[in-house]
């Protein structure tokens, strides 16, 4: 009989900022989500672009060489998690090039590690949109290569005065809306991974005895959210 793993029931979570930069307002937020993630169950792998920094992406490079040690170690990240969420600023109403280069080399892999995966997108910028326009860029390679991106995305506007001393959102509207957008998106990455319907007819219909670490639906009460 197979072996379960004992966190096998765990969500995990590969939470990344795509800005390199030295006291990022993105890298702050992706550690504000990272935070609300683990704080509702999930398993939290917080990885910084810099880990995943590659040369700009070349063909024939590949063809000699394969992928570049940052390309190897996002897809060997992406293919230990579960879901993946994205802290990225906007660079020019588009995603940073550094971000689109890492995904262009993990792409070459097969099997091609986003396809399925599920993505939560957030941003923060000084400016009024916040970087969401980035976001709708960033959308557009993720979903070609078959990632489930969430449809809910969030962008903080003026983050440089939305983050207060402490690193967290001043607003306390802005921050339940922040953490409803990750609560949300981890009920679905749940849910994918574990499937109950399936597992409840698995359990009725084979005789499986119920295990309470793989049954699913473990998120606690208060991380539900009403309405979803
Ligand atoms: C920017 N910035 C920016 N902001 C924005 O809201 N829309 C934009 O189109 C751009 N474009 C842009 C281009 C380039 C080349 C730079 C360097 C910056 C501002 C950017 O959002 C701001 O510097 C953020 O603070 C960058 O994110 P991190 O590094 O703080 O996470």
């Amino acid at each position: 009989m197979p072996t379960t793993p004992a966190n096998a029931g765990v969500v995990r979570y590969l939470v990344f900022s795509g800005s390199l930069r030295e006291g990022s307002l993105n890298t702050r937020l992706a550690r504000l989500a990272a935070g609300v993630i683990e704080a509702h169950g999930g398993q939290v792998d917080t990885a910084a672009m810099s880990d995943f920094d590659a040369p700009s992406f070349d063909q024939d490079a590949q063809t000699e060489s394969g992928l570049p040690a940052g390309a190897l170690e996002f897809q060997r990240r992406l293919e230990v998690t579960d879901a993946v969420v994205i802290a990225s600023p906007e660079y020019n109403a588009s995603m940073p090039g550094v971000l689109k280069n890492a995904i262009d080399w993990v792409s070459r892999v097969r099997p091609q590690p986003f396809n399925e995966r599920h993505c939560l997108l957030m941003s923060a910028s000084p400016s009024m949109v916040g970087g969401n326009r980035g976001l709708w860029a960033l959308r557009v390679p993720l979903e070609h290569l078959g990632s489930r991106v969430y449809p809910d995305m969030f962008s903080l506007a003026q983050a440089h005065l939305a983050l207060d001393d402490g690193g967290q959102i001043a607003s306390d509207s802005l921050r339940d809306r922040f953490e409803a957008v990750i609560v949300n998106f981890m009920s679905l990455a749940e849910a994918s991974k574990h499937y109950p319907c399936m597992k409840s007819a698995w359990i009725e219909f084979l005789g499986e005895r119920p295990d309470p670490a793989l049954d699913a639906a473990a998120i606690p009460a208060s991380a539900q959210v009403a309405g979803r």
